[in-house]
């Protein structure tokens, strides 16, 4: 068990979202999901992020979001470019944002507080791909753009850590390139004299 777990850390890729096709998780499925991903360290039990599902037709009417969102922010953009950005939640059949919101003031630092956002974003990856689905964190231009934060009632201290697209890949991804662990690590000594 704890060697095919470390191979699962030591392999596991993300697979982009265009790759990612039904069938997505179903209910029992996404649960588990969301309560592995919730499994994260937690300094002073605040949890400090949620999740938005988002699958179905609710992707297409976010997308509409998306379109609207875009064409505010080009000068000109092609029909075909607010296409593709009306699609992109339509990629994957289960797209999850994960929100932090971030108790301030608090004696917990925001640093810290942001910290396990990550590992939550990082955790839904694994549980996911435990689960046999593929998985990719991003956050792309509209994390950031006001009518799409307003359009999933974030509020002014939430902000979204990534849209986490769930799906069956429909290949394997190849490695990428890791750190060197020399480029990484070092070990302290105590200074001599
Ligand atoms: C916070 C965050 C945001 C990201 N946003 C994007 C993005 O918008 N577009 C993208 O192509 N990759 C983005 N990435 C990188 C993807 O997750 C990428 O697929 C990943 O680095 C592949 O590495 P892996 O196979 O080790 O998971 C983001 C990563 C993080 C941590």
């Amino acid at each position: 068990m704890t060697r095919q777990l470390m191979e699962e850390i030591l392999t596991r890729r993300s697979v982009s979202a265009r790759l990612l096709g039904d069938p997505g998780p179903d209910d029992a499925a996404l649960e588990k999901i969301l309560q592995g991903a919730s499994r994260v360290p937690d300094h002073g039990k605040i949890h400090p992020w949620r999740f938005i599902v988002i699958r179905g037709e609710a992707r297409e009417t976010l997308g509409q979001v998306l379109r609207d969102a875009y064409h505010d922010q080009e000068a000109a953009p092609s029909p075909a470019k607010l296409d593709l950005e009306a699609t992109r939640f339509t990629r994957a059949p289960l797209v999850i944002g994960v929100v932090s919101r971030i108790v301030s003031p608090h004696k917990i630092p925001e640093w810290e507080q942001t910290l396990s956002v990550g590992a939550v974003c990082l955790n839904l990856l694994y549980s996911a791909h435990a689960m046999g689905f593929g998985a990719n964190w991003i956050t792309e231009w509209y994390a950031y753009h006001p009518k799409v934060r307003a359009a999933l009632g974030l509020a002014e201290n939430e902000k979204i850590a990534g849209f986490v697209y769930i799906g069956t890949a429909s290949m394997k991804p190849e490695d990428r390139p890791r750190p060197a662990l020399g480029e990484v690590v070092s070990e302290w000594r105590a200074p001599l004299g």
